[in-house]
């Protein structure tokens, strides 16, 4: 069960700059009557709460069962025995936790929780370009909405782009929806003397297309010998200069078993809070950015979405998007499991 202290213990190095981000034990201690409850809840629900990397750390080390990288959670959720998946990240993610579980009630305690990227491309977008590009194997970002994954034959995430990628079988693909990733892809192909046709699509992350080159070569003259880990929504001139490029995940993983001690991450700024908390010994510098729709979930949502969901809360999904949906996650498990 958690408790003030132990919760202060697991915040306390938290101080990405964000004055919400900075707690102490009385803090901790207002804060535990709602996760108390919410606790409660789970248990007479049969609910578990799935957070993103870069949520509030109170959520994520108040009330996860699980946090992770949009990989890890997708997974986590395949596998589920609950009745009730919460989501607490963006309605992307939770909307894939229902296309891979129809059956179950998924909510999400941040309705408005959109991504640039999501927002970016339709059903519609994507039924125009397969009649212009008939013979390409479309492949989308899991930042797309269940009707948009629908029209697509194979789904990637951050954290195996560059593995499936190069693993389809088809030199004709279109990939969607965020182009800079999909000029990293390019870059990445082209140096491994992979040749395929790529057309991408020009959505981009409002976070992290932000990042420029020019931060990494202050930071390196700054703090000789630090570890830069980018996420490949940045540009490839970022991409380019980066001594690790993954998912969220991927870089906690690089930080956990670098035996270096200082790091610039250039993503979003929850995952800087996980690594002050669990590596207080290690080093980040550089400053890094909030996505407003990751901050928009908080505690009392959670609280709200277990206790009395709204309609908006939800997620409903016609059977026929979720029919076509699954198998285009279903083909990424493959590929990325083979
Ligand atoms: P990850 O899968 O790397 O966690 O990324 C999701 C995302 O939205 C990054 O901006
Ligand atoms: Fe979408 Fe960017 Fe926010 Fe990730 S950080 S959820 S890609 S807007």
């Amino acid at each position: 069960m958690v408790t003030a202290e132990g919760l202060y213990e697991k915040l306390k190095d938290i101080h990405v700059g964000n004055p919400v981000c900075r707690f102490t034990e009385e803090n901790c201690q207002l804060l535990l009557p709602t996760i108390r409850r919410i606790e409660e809840l789970k248990q007479e629900k049969n609910a578990i709460i799935l957070a993103h990397n870069y949520v509030a750390p109170q959520i994520l080390y108040g009330v996860a069962d699980h946090t992770g990288d949009s990989f890890g959670l997708s997974k986590v959720a395949r596998e589920s025995t609950a009745d009730v998946i919460v989501f607490a990240a963006v309605r992307f993610m939770a909307e894939t936790a229902k296309i891979l579980n129809p059956e179950k009630t998924v909510l999400d305690p941040n309705p408005n929780g959109g991504c640039s990227l999501a927002d970016g491309i339709t059903q519609h977008d994507v039924r125009r370009l397969r009649t212009e590009y008939p013979e390409h194997t479309f492949v989308c970002y899991i930042n797309t909405t269940a009707s948009v994954k629908a029209e697509c034959d194979v789904c990637v995430t951050s954290s195996n782009v560059y593995k499936i990628m190069e693993r389809i079988e088809n030199d004709k693909i279109f990939f969607l929806p965020d182009r800079l990733m999909g000029e990293n892809i390019i870059n990445f192909l082209q140096k491994k003397g992979v040749h395929k046709q790529i057309e991408v699509y020009d959505g981009t992350c409002y976070v992290h297309e932000e990042y420029q080159p020019e931060s990494i070569d202050q930071v390196r003259r700054n703090f000789p010998g630090s570890q830069i880990l980018v996420h490949p929504e940045c540009q490839p001139s970022v991409v380019d200069k980066a001594d690790y490029v993954g998912s969220t995940t991927g870089m906690l993983d690089h930080v956990r078993n670098s035996k270096k001690d200082t790091f610039f991450l250039l993503t979003e700024c929850g995952l800087t809070g996980i690594l002050q908390s669990e590596f207080p010994a290690k080093k980040f510098v550089g400053s890094c950015t909030t996505c407003k729709y990751m901050k928009s979930n908080s505690l009392e949502d959670i609280l709200n979405v277990l206790e009395n969901p709204r309609p908006e809360n939800t997620i409903e999904l016609s059977s026929e998007v979720q029919k076509k949906a699954v198998q285009c996650l279903e083909r990424m498990f493959e590929y990325a499991e083979a």
